[in-house]
């Protein structure tokens, strides 16, 4: 199985991660973690790139490719060989982060990601995307608290408040993939929903 947890700053992504994957590895599936962009050595480096406040200029055509650059390189390196061998796959954000961001966030034209998509994974999506949904001013606070701001963190809640809006537009256009979740309330309340999509979505 391939999983996906997608959602704004300050969501709740990285604890919702690991309790996930202990759900996952107590009814015995063999679980790979991994994130993007990044996952690779090499999409680690891109990540780098993409994620620091140094990197002045880029424009967000290139920022669209780079996203795709170590999106192929993850693919082709850890995810199918390990959905190959037929592990379960649970990736920190994934091409629908590239329609929320790069898409609703940057503005970039939605046909482009499309074609994008289509020639880097177009016969793999994932099997279940969980979305962490909250206000924007709630999940800035909670992520500003966690210390120095990356390039994407420093954009402004405009930019925050489209990112949201595409991604529940991808959820409904997709809704036998997507779970939303309400990620507002507090880290249990939240687990409880992730959990419950588990037990629903996922055979026994
Ligand atoms: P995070 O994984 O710590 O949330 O940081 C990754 C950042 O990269 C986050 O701000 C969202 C951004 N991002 C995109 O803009 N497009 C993408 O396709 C992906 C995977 C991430």
């Amino acid at each position: 199985m391939f999983i996906t947890i997608e959602g704004g700053e300050g969501a709740g992504k990285s604890t919702m991660m690991e309790r996930m994957v202990t759900w996952l590895e107590d009814r015995g599936h063999k679980v790979v973690p991994t994130r993007e962009p990044g996952g690779t050595e090499l999409a680690e480096k891109l990540r780098a790139i993409l994620l620091d406040k140094n990197t002045v200029g880029l424009s967000d055509q290139a920022e669209l490719l780079l996203m795709f650059a170590s999106r192929a390189q993850h693919l082709a390196e850890v995810i199918r060989p390990a959905l190959q061998r037929g592990e379960t796959v649970l990736c920190d954000r994934f091409t629908d982060a590239t329609w929320a961001y790069q898409g609703g966030g940057r503005g970039l034209p939605l046909d482009d990601i499309a074609i994008l998509e289509r020639l880097v994974h177009g016969d793999l999506q994932p099997d279940l995307t969980v979305l962490l949904d909250l206000p924007v001013a709630q999940g800035l606070r909670r992520a500003s608290r966690r210390g120095e701001a990356d390039r994407f963190e420093e954009e402004s809640s405009g930019f925050f408040e489209r990112v949201r809006q595409a991604y529940l537009r991808r959820a409904e256009s997709a809704p036998g993939r997507f779970a939303v979740v309400d990620a507002s309330g507090s880290m249990e309340e939240v687990w409880s929903q992730v959990d419950g999509i588990l037990q629903a979505r996922l055979p026994a």
